[in-house]
């Protein structure tokens, strides 16, 4: 079965969709983007991205390309086309196609809009939560406005490819005074030695992850000890458990930080329940 694109209005197999390479997410990064998780078919917390998107896209004084009911109807269009059961479903929107200039197009261009969704392995997913992942740390070097989402990532992808290359699933960034931010593609968590689950409040330094957002819901529920405030690398080093977030991911526990050990070198309790209970509390449409 070939994959099926979503393409300014129409549904084209992957190796015929393109985009005009005058389009400003080509030549400038000049876009913004969503990942939603698909489970059972099903897209979870659209409803939330769908805000985070509002959010990034007027940040960056990008046009709502489209009525955001018809959108949703193409992300779940993209999903039912391509079969995805369990994977994402993916969002660019950009600022359009015009000729190169950095300031922003006539007034009236549109926006160009690309879905594409994919099946993820879902016990692959499992067996890596099972066993932990690794994380490297790595200087911050992102601009400051990261939480709009903008497919402009290139301190990410160069985060990431050092993570693989050190055999680590993960990249942390460290600011100047030494606080862990956030992931190259994910929250960053730990539980202290005392129980509390500390992780980095929402201001302009990080992504406000949906998965970030579901999680302080499931700890508040629950009952847990929370702290929303920076932690240094050195607290991750010395904390009992560590992990991770993000929609493609949902919960994956860290079990080592820049090769050493985090608690006793397995996934943690805390962070395998959040795992285990978290789409009883995310949205589901
Ligand atoms: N990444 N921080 C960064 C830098 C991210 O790229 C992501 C998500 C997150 C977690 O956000 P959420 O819980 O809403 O997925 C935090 C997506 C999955 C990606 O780029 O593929």
């Amino acid at each position: 079965m070939s994959r099926i694109a979503y393409v300014n209005g129409r549904y084209l197999p992957l190796a015929s969709a393109s985009i005009n390479i005058e389009d400003r997410g080509f030549q400038f990064s000049d876009g913004v983007y969503e990942v939603c998780e698909v489970r059972a078919g099903q897209l979870i917390d659209e409803r939330r991205h769908m805000a985070r998107l509002e959010y990034s896209l007027s940040e960056l004084r990008i046009a709502m390309p489209m009525a955001p009911a018809s959108l949703s109807i193409v992300l779940h269009e993209v999903a039912r086309r391509n079969r995805v059961r369990w994977g994402i479903v993916y969002l660019q929107i950009t600022r359009g196609v015009s000729h190169r200039d950095h300031a922003f197009p006539p007034a009236g261009t549109a926006p160009t809009v690309v879905v594409t969704a994919r099946n993820l392995d879902a016990a692959a997913a499992d067996r890596m939560a099972t066993e932990g992942v690794a994380v490297i740390s790595v200087p911050e070097n992102r601009w400051e406005r990261v939480d709009i989402k903008s497919v402009s990532l290139l301190p990410n992808v160069l985060a990431k490819q050092a993570a693989r290359e050190q055999g680590a699933r993960e990249a942390w960034f460290i600011d100047k005074q030494g606080y862990v931010t956030e992931g190259s593609s994910s929250n960053a968590w730990i539980v202290t030695r005392n129980g509390t689950v500390v992780t980095r409040q929402f201001d302009h330094g990080i992504l406000r992850g949906i998965t970030r957002t579901v999680v302080l819901d499931i700890i508040a529920a629950e009952g847990l000890k929370v702290d929303v405030r920076a932690f240094t690398l050195e607290e991750a080093h010395a904390a009992r458990e560590a992990f991770i977030t993000s929609a493609s991911q949902i919960v994956l526990p860290v079990v080592k930080i820049n090769g050493r050990a985090v608690g006793d070198g397995t996934p943690g309790p805390v962070a395998m329940a959040l795992r285990r209970d978290f789409h009883n509390h995310a949205e589901t449409s």
